[in-house]
This record gives C-alpha cells, structure tokens and sequence, in this order.
C-alpha cells in the first residue's frame, strides 16, 4: 500500500523565536528537539551504538524479548500512533506481532519521516501507513490529527525510546494527558523509559568515551550557525552532562570556556566565563513513579517489563 503524508498542525514555532527567547533567559537554554537537524539526527542514532548508551540497546532487547507477551497484553488495534518517530526502527519491533490495521508515525521532520514510512510500509504490504509531519510539542499539538483517525475500533500510542525524559514535570502530565486523548477511552498507551540507577552509570552514558555526546550537544551551535546566521565558535563551548539526583534527571550544558560575545539572528549574547546554555533534560523514573504521572493522565497499568539489570522499562497503560 502506497504512504500517504499528512502535514498537520498549528505553526511551527519558528527557531528564531525560540531560540532568542531561550538565549534571554537566565539561565540561557534551548529546548531539546531543536539537536535533530540532519547531522543532529545522524550523531543521536551514533550515541545509540556508543558502548555506554545503553537506553536504546536494552530498550530494543526488550522489546524483541518480549513482544509476543506485549501483544498479548495489547489486543488487536485499528490505529498505532508513534509520536516521534524518527526513522520508525522501534515499530518494526512490534509489527510483526501486533495486530493493527494503520500505522500513523508523526514526525517534526517531514522528509526522513516520509522515506523511513516507505520503507516501512514495503516490508508489511497489508499495512495502512500515513506519515504525519507535525510538531506536537505546541499545546494542542494532537488536535489537528484527531480527526483523521479511524473513527472506530481501539487506538494505541507508541512512545518509546525514553522521549518522555525530555519533558520536565510541568510538561509531562500535559503530554500523557495528549496522549491519553489521542489513545480515546479504550485504547492504550505503550511507553518506554529510564529508570534511576547509580549516578556513574547514568553519568557514562552521557558522557562516552568517543565523544559522540558532546558532538551532539555542541552541533546544536553549528545548526545555530548555519540556520539562524550566528557566530558561535563551538569550540569554544564544553559538554556537560550530569546526574542531578534531587531533581532525578540528567542535565546537559554547553558551557562557555572564556567571557564572549555571540550575535544570534543579529542579536548580541554575552556569556560569561563558565556561564552555561542549559541544552536537555533527560528524567528518570522509579516505576512508580511514572505510574504516579501517568494517573495524572487517566492512565493506570495493565503491564510492565524491564531487563534483567533493571535499567530501563516499557510500561502498558490503558
Ligand atoms: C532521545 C531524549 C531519549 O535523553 O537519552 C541522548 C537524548 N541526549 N544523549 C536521552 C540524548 C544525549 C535521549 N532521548
């Protein structure tokens, strides 16, 4: 069956925009989803091969080991809505087993979006698939989708990968909340997140050995550069990431090594030396705790699994 693309969605909030209104701010920060330009998304599927990201590699295990049983626990589906897709490699996990008739990834970025939907959709010919382009991280994000829904049978939302640690405790409730809207009174949520764990674990696995990390965070500057015309000299900034225990997430900064001046889309930035540009959260969850978030939402759990290790979960709310 051929790909429909579907672009949807209130306007995207323009990278100008929210890139100066996080640069004068204190402290100076930039939302997370703006890493995954072209080379940002390239360098985040390389942190996932690092031998100390060990998120999408338990992660993927899991979900192979135990598909059958999460389909089972699933039910057959009309609808399977992947926020965040990206190059759709986390369905293929389930398609094989789960019963669905439509498949709907939705993406920021339309055209790798588009090309992974294809791909896709050539390996299970009896599937629906249509590829929606849309920022849902705006408030009302999902209100545009709604409506081109199958109108029955049970809808599930597939979130997997641990995105939801991106969303700070102001955010979180709202997003499943979204969810749970998108998912309609019968149908499902299967998420996957990070769990807390010993500091250095969760202290490696942001700062690996090969440097593909700080690449990452310091690419955002590079993006800036290009595509806001700013003068950022990225060597110029270190990678940070940290444990914040108290807060139960990992931090990344770029921080600035002397006192400099930057112009962004014409604008002028001073940093200090030392001072920071605040560039991700990463949040990591008990089990219960999440549960406790997703009760916030109207969800509650039909079924967990975790690895071995007890480092990462994939949880089944309805
Ligand atoms: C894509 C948000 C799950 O938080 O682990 C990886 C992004 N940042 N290394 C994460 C990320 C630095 C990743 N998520």
């Amino acid at each position: 069956m051929p790909v429909r693309l579907l672009t949807l969605g209130l306007p995207a909030d323009t990278l100008k925009e929210a890139v100066l209104t996080g640069l004068s701010g204190r402290p100076k920060r930039i939302p997370p989803k703006y890493f995954y330009d072209g080379e940002g998304s390239r360098l985040f599927e390389a942190i996932c091969a690092q031998p100390e990201y060990y998120l999408t590699r338990v992660e993927t295990a899991l979900l192979q080991a135990e598909t059958q049983n999460i389909a089972r626990r699933i039910g057959p589906v009309a609808c399977m809505v992947e926020p965040g897709a990206g190059c759709c490699a986390k369905a293929q996990l389930l398609l094989g087993r789960l019963e669905v008739a439509s498949y709907w990834p939705v993406d920021i970025s339309g055209d790798a979006l588009a090309e992974a939907a294809s791909r896709l959709a050539s390996e299970y010919p009896a599937l629906d698939v249509t590829a929606v382009q849309l920022d849902f991280t705006v408030a009302d994000g999902f209100a545009s989708l709604l409506p081109h829904l199958p109108a029955s049978g049970r809808r599930l939302v597939y979130y997997p990968g641990s995105s939801i640690g991106n969303a700070g405790p102001a955010e979180v409730v709202e997003l499943l909340k979204a969810f749970r809207i998108l998912a309609g009174k019968d149908g499902g949520l299967l998420i996957g997140f990070d769990l807390k764990k010993d500091a250095a674990r969760l202290h490696a696995a942001y700062n690996d050995a090969a440097g593909v990390t700080a690449a990452f965070n310091r690419n955002l500057l590079v993006r800036l550069n290009r595509e806001l015309g700013a003068d950022f000299r990225p060597e110029k900034f270190a990678h940070h990431a940290f444990y914040n225990a108290e807060a139960g997430r990992i931090e990344m900064h770029l921080l600035s090594m002397e006192r400099q001046r930057v112009t962004v889309a014409g604008v002028p930035v001073m940093f200090e030396a030392g001072e920071s540009l605040h560039t991700e959260n990463s949040y990591k969850y008990l089990p219960v705790e999440f549960d406790a978030l997703a009760a916030q939402a109207g969800f509650s759990r039909e079924a967990g699994w975790q690895d071995g290790e007890g480092l990462f979960a994939v949880h089944y709310y309805a």
